[in-house]
Formats: C-alpha cells, sequence, structure tokens
C-alpha cells in the first residue's frame, strides 16, 4: 500500500509532483484541504466511538436536550460553515495563480484543439500542426488556447497548471510557463466517450533553441520519399482514401477529421499515447486499430494486402 499511494504521488500525472508556480500551488492547496478533512474525520470517529462507549448510559444527563442541540447546532451547523469558510478562503488565495493570462502578457500563443479522442496542436503564425504532443519552449509565458471540435474535453496536465475545459462554442485559455525541460503526460479529465481513457498526450519542454529547431522541422510540408518501400507507401497512402481523413502537408491528402500526419515519423507515440511509434506498431494500428483503442473512429485496413499496409507504415514513419 505504501508503495502504491507513493508511486500515485510521484508520478508523471500527479498534481502532487509540481514543477511550476501555478501547480505548486495547487499541490499546496491540495494537502491543506486533506490535512483539514483528515481534522473532521478524526473528530468524527471521536465522536462515534465516544457515543459506543457510552450506549449502555440511560442516567438522564441531558434533561431538556441542551446537549442534544448542542451538538446538532455546533456539530451541524457552525463547524461545517466555519470549516467550509476557512477552505473557501484557501482556495481564493490560490486563483490568482492559476487564471487564463492577462491579454498580451504572454511571450507566444498555441492553440490546442479536442477531438474524440485526440489533440490538434497548432503554432499560430507558422504552418507547423501536431497531434498528441505540444512542444514548449522552456521558461517562456505560453497562452493556451482551448478549443473542441466535438464534445467536451477537458485539457489538463497534472504537474504545470490546473484543468481547462474545452467546450463547445466557447475559447478558454491557460498558461503554461515551465522552468524545467522534460516531458511532462496530460489527460483529458472530461469524459467525452468511449475513447476517452486513451485521450493523452505529452508535454515536451525544450531549450529555446531546441524548441525553435523542431518548430521549424514542423513547419515544412512532408518530404518526398526517397526509397523503397516508402515510396510505395505514399502512394498506397494516397490512393487508400487515407487522405479523406488526415493531412500529410506538401501531398494531396488534405483530410482534417483525422490527425495530421506531416510530420508523424518524429513523434514519441501513436494514437494519443496508446502504443509507442514504431514501424511495427503503425503496421498494426493501420490493421486493426480497433483492437488497441476502442471507439477509436479510424476504420482497420485489414483488407489491404500486407504489403501495402507495411509500406504505408514505412513511408509514415519516415516523415520526421
Ligand atoms: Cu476527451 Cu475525455
Amino acid at each position: 500500500m505504501p508503495a502504491v499511494l507513493a508511486s500515485g504521488c510521484g508520478s508523471n500525472q500527479s498534481i502532487t509532483n509540481p514543477v511550476t508556480e501555478p501547480a505548486r500551488e495547487i499541490d499546496t492547496l491540495w494537502w491543506s484541504m486533506f490535512a483539514v478533512a483528515m481534522v473532521v474525520f478524526a473528530v468524527v470517529v471521536a465522536l462515534l466511538v465516544l457515543a459506543y462507549v457510552r450506549r449502555r448510559r440511560d442516567d438522564n444527563s441531558d434533561p431538556d436536550g441542551r446537549m442534544a442541540y448542542a451538538v446538532v447546532v455546533g456539530g451541524g451547523m457552525v463547524a461545517p460553515v466555519v470549516v467550509l469558510a476557512v477552505l473557501l478562503v484557501f482556495v481564493i488565495r490560490v486563483m490568482p495563480a492559476v487564471s487564463a493570462p492577462a491579454p498580451g502578457s504572454t511571450d507566444m500563443t498555441i492553440q490546442v484543439t479536442g477531438h474524440q479522442w485526440f489533440w490538434e496542436v497548432r503554432y499560430p503564425g507558422t504552418a507547423a500542426v501536431t497531434a498528441n504532443e505540444i512542444h514548449l519552449p522552456a521558461n517562456t509565458r505560453v497562452n493556451v488556447v482551448a478549443r473542441t471540435a466535438d464534445v467536451i474535453h477537458s485539457f489538463w496536465v497534472p504537474r504545470l497548471n490546473r484543468k481547462i475545459d474545452m467546450i463547445p462554442g466557447r475559447t478558454n485559455r491557460i498558461e503554461l510557463d515551465v522552468g524545467r525541460t522534460g516531458v511532462y503526460r496530460g489527460q483529458c479529465s472530461e469524459f467525452c466517450g468511449l475513447g476517452h481513457a486513451q485521450m493523452a498526450f505529452d508535454v515536451v519542454v525544450q531549450p529555446p533553441d531546441a524548441f525553435r529547431a523542431w518548430l521549424a522541422r514542423q513547419a515544412q510540408p512532408a518530404g518526398e520519399p526517397s526509397s523503397e518501400p516508402a515510396v510505395s507507401g505514399e502512394q498506397a497512402f494516397l490512393s487508400s482514401s487515407c487522405g479523406d481523413c488526415h493531412t500529410i502537408r506538401g501531398t494531396s491528402a488534405n483530410g482534417t477529421i483525422g490527425p495530421d500526419l506531416t510530420h508523424l515519423g518524429s513523434r514519441r507515440t501513436l494514437a494519443a499515447l496508446t502504443l509507442r511509434n514504431t514501424t511495427s506498431s503503425l503496421y498494426h494500428w493501420i490493421t486493426n486499430p480497433q483492437a488497441y483503442k476502442p471507439g477509436a473512429r479510424m476504420p482497420g485496413f485489414a483488407s489491404l494486402p500486407a504489403s501495402a499496409r507495411r509500406a504505408i507504415a514505412a513511408y509514415l514513419e519516415s516523415l520526421r
């Protein structure tokens, strides 16, 4: 049990393992609420034990009911109001640290759009579009503009800041400013359908130079494949209706239903962190996505010859 608890608290997706100032404020708030809740719990248990110990006393020690009245008014009304008022003060103290950044106060803006069930990430001012992997420069105030393409999702990277809902017809914003480079796991935290649990993403925080190089690369169109099987993979991709749902910039594939695949080979994972990004897992994914992510909008392509599926996987992995 202690091991389970400790692994939960120290994991890469835990509010009790904060790396930014807002996340530290939330962590402190969480422990404060936990402490208060433990005190209340201890008092209630003590009263319960007391009632049990004294259960057989039938002397009439409270003839006019004053004691019972004090317990009901004090324990049932005054104490909850006091406790909740104190917790409210704690919460109000944390709110400024986690509120949306003032317009124009940040260094850069990214747009994150929730889809059933993946995250679309755009970098305004560049052509870069990626999915399920948000790269950010370290020590930079980033304005995250959160929207949804369909139902309500919730954008949450517990180690970096609070949750922010993605609501149809609305635009919500949150600030990410991460000092420490690293990879931080995020997760959709509003039930959004069958693929909800498999709607995760990584926030990759890089030194600013490395981030700029990454962004410049992502903004480029896809390169032409130069060797087999990638060359025939591109042909198979373009002739097998993949482009109706997916975009590969620089080719005729311009669908917008699924993730942009222009630089798929550069990503760490497939299907919103469901699979590691390897040619082999991509091949299996193309063959039968439902086996790995039930409900995924992508149909299986088991009807294609295995050689074509293999070639498509090789082509997509070559898109770095
Ligand atoms: Cu998207 Cu839950």
